[in-house]
């Protein structure tokens, strides 16, 4: 009974991976669109386009609840948004719901058991919650103006301007990066009420500028500086009620350890198995395009150690994905407005050779809030 077991339980996986596979894209000019990713023979792929729905406003990035399969959209427009769309497994998207929200959107993310979405607001330096479901008429549960005490080294530091709502493993807290004040902010939520309340902050030497986060186990935290162009490997400890950040390691993003080019922009950071991927935006690596950074993670210390830098196809990768099987990674090129697919080693964490490319909506100009905003994979 055994082999033949253990065969049936692996036709499933064998199946899933030549099957195809859909992709959510975002961009400015107010679209959602899936698109379909496709084996072919050899290992080649073909990547073509499925739905395109208009949500107006300038959508800037895509939560997706993968079991309820809904993607979650932010606004980043003057009159902002939250909107969300049902996604079928054949890529087919439906608005459900839409309200209005203070503008000036950059990332969401749900928390409590999916029962609340947080929102930060770059350009208006609030963070915003709300219960869902979403009507048109839902207000918000708690609109937080964050502040700061005086200019930072930057000029863009004019202002507390947070970039994304990180949930904690423990689903505990939410932590907040907040480019503008050099601040990564610590809130716990309620479960009952869905209330974020400050517990403190983790404060970063002036001009790092921290734009994204994501954590390592429970023990360890990295976080992507827009302004420093560096990653920052933090250790986390629960203590007090709150979340305590000790900076442990900071690397720079480039092929030998180099500076990062004048006008680079690092953008995100995403953690799989033991490596992370960091994106290089505008440092023309791969003139005209830039470059993602692989790390390697050491699983005892947490340290980092970069071990690849590759082109990211396109420019000013503002989003990636890394998929669950971690063979795989799509790149939102926001100026050039494609989407790149390319292979990850799964033992090694070294990105491959791009497997599809394909232009989405009109090109973005650099610097500015145009072009294509996000990308995620349906899984
Ligand atoms: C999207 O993909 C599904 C499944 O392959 C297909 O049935 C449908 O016709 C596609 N829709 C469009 C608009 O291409
Ligand atoms: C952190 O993870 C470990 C291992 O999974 C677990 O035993 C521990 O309870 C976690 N700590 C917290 C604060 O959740």
């Amino acid at each position: 009974m055994r082999p033949s077991l253990r065969l049936f339980g692996l036709l499933p996986v064998l199946l899933k991976s030549v099957s195809a596979i859909n992709i959510f894209v975002s961009h400015y000019q107010g679209t959602v669109q899936s698109l379909t990713l496709t084996p072919t023979s050899g290992g080649a792929y073909t990547l073509t386009a499925n739905s395109t729905i208009t949500i107006g406003g300038q959508p800037s990035w895509i939560t997706w609840d993968s079991p309820n399969r809904v993607l979650w959209i932010a606004d980043e427009g003057n009159s902002g948004s939250i909107t969300s769309i049902t996604a079928g497994t054949d890529g087919s998207l439906k608005k459900l719901g839409q309200c209005s929200a203070p503008g000036g959107a950059v990332a969401n993310t749900l928390y409590a058991n999916g029962g609340y979405i947080a929102s930060v607001h770059y350009g208006t330096s609030l963070l915003t919650t709300f219960k869902l479901p979403l009507s048109s008429s839902s207000r918000p549960l708690q609109q937080i103006t964050l502040t700061m005490s005086a200019h930072g080294p930057n000029s863009r530091q004019d202002a507390p301007h947070p970039h994304e709502t990180v949930v904690d493993p423990t689903g505990a807290f939410v932590l907040v990066p907040d480019l503008g004040a050099d601040l990564i902010r610590i809130y716990t939520i309620d479960p009952s009420s869905g209330k974020l309340t400050s517990c403190g902050s983790s404060v970063q030497t002036p001009g790092t500028g921290p734009r994204h986060a994501a954590f390592y186990g429970n023990k360890t935290l990295f976080v992507a500086n827009e302004l420093a162009n560096t990653v920052n490997r933090f250790s986390v400890e629960y203590t007090g009620g709150c979340i305590t950040l000790t900076k442990e390691q900071s690397s720079n993003t480039m092929a030998g350890g180099k500076a990062a080019p004048s006008g680079t922009k690092v953008g995100e950071v995403h953690v799989h198995d033991d490596f992370i991927i960091v994106s290089n935006r505008r440092d023309l690596s791969f003139s005209p395009d830039d470059s993602m950074a692989t790390f390697s993670l050491d699983p005892t210390t947490s340290a980092m150690t970069l071990t690849g830098v590759t082109s990211s196809g396109g420019t000013y990768p503002r989003t990636f994905q890394i998929n669950k099987a971690g063979d795989l990674v799509v790149i939102g090129d926001q100026t050039t407005a494609n989407v790149v697919v390319v292979k990850r080693d799964v033992a090694t964490g070294l990105l491959g050779p791009q497997v599809a490319s394909m232009r989405i909506g009109i090109v973005g100009h650099a610097e500015e809030d145009d072009g294509l905003s996000a990308v995620m994979w349906d899984d």
